[in-house]
């Protein structure tokens, strides 16, 4: 070790220095490993090597452009309202992702394979967004629909490519709105085109990837997935519609930089119920509109309900037009 050291071979001298570290903590000396560690890491950062691939946010070329959609994250895990349990769950996914060099010490793979279930506007692409801003990673989008209806008979060479990146560029590669793969539903419905699809993703799936790229998929009809799909990953996040508390945080959160004064909370809970975040966001984000063109700094009760009640007439015209 201290020769390593002497002959200014950092990597050795770092990788020694964590099996040291890794031998303390199966003596269970967790605070000397966890001190032993953090002091690598600090070095390895400061000698410019702490990222073993360079991340790069760069929007993807060649062939892969038009098949991966770079989005620059704009939000952090405190911005998602969730229920508790999911923020527990994806701070673990953090901890894994972020100890992931310990682990693999260990022989162990980092939690990488999500899927966001849950209704429209329940903030799984946010909280998409929101892991990969925590983790200081690039966001990939693809859209899977477009990509199958553009790349009819193609799909699954497609996929391999994607695959492929997320092995050599880590980020965090999200699969949006998932459902086509499962569902056998889509423009095109050739049947055989999406087993192939499935099951090379399947495939795809279980490789290990070096770079330790987040994959998340998103799907708002958790029924039509396959069963041999669900198994592939290592965490199923469900996300719901919004509780009481859920709501008012939502609201309370998207009014600046105006003001509420004595808010009918009971009115306001009753008119919401049934919308989702994404539409009590917008709702709020309305009213404060308008307070402010009107030269208002306070926000009224009746404001919120007006907007809110707009919430749920756009939804039914939907839902009428969709059922016509
Ligand atoms: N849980 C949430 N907390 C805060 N804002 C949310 C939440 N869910 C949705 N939103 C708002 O609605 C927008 C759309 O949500 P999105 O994440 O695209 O929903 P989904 O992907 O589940 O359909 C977000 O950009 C955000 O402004
Ligand atoms: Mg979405």
């Amino acid at each position: 070790m201290l020769r390593s050291r002497a002959e200014g071979d950092d990597e050795t001298f770092f990788s020694i220095a964590l099996q040291v570290a890794a031998a303390e903590a199966r003596q269970g000396h967790r605070e000397v490993a966890e001190e032993m560690r953090a002091e690598v890491d600090k070095a390895r950062a400061s000698s410019g090597r702490g990222q073993s691939v360079p991340i790069q946010f760069a929007s993807p070329r060649g062939s892969l452009e038009g098949l991966l959609e770079l989005r620059n994250p704009r939000f952090n895990l405190k911005d998602v309202v969730l229920k508790d349990e999911l923020v527990r769950r994806i701070n673990d996914v953090l901890r894994q992702q972020r100890k992931r060099d310990w682990l693999r010490e260990y022989g162990k793979t980092p939690n990488r394979r999500l899927l966001f279930v849950g209704p429209p506007g329940s903030g799984k692409t946010m909280s998409a967004e929101a892991l990969a801003g925590e983790l200081h990673l690039p966001l990939y989008v693809i859209r899977l629909d477009s990509l199958i209806t553009r790349y009819m008979g193609e799909t699954a060479s497609k996929l391999r490519m994607i695959f492929d990146e997320t092995g050599k560029r880590r980020g965090v590669y999200l699969f949006d709105e998932f459902d086509a793969v499962g569902s056998h539903r889509t423009a095109t419905n050739d049947v055989a085109e999406m087993r192939r699809v499935l099951n090379s993703f399947l495939q795809f799936m279980e490789e290990s990837s070096a770079t330790d790229s987040v994959i998340i998929c998103s799907t708002n009809h958790p029924k039509l997935l396959d069963r041999a799909l669900l198994r592939r990953y290592d965490q199923v996040l469900e996300f719901d519609a919004p509780t009481s508390v859920q709501i008012r945080k939502l609201i309370t959160g998207h009014i600046g930089p105006l003001k509420i004064v004595k808010a009918n909370w009971r009115k306001i809970l009753l008119e919401a119920e049934g919308l989702s975040q994404s539409e009590i966001v917008r709702a709020s984000d309305d009213a404060v509109k308008t307070a402010i063109l009107d030269e208002r700094r306070i926000l009224s009760t009746d404001d919120l309900l007006e907007r809110l009640h707009e919430r749920h007439s756009m939804r039914n015209a939907f839902t009428e037009t969709k059922g016509a």
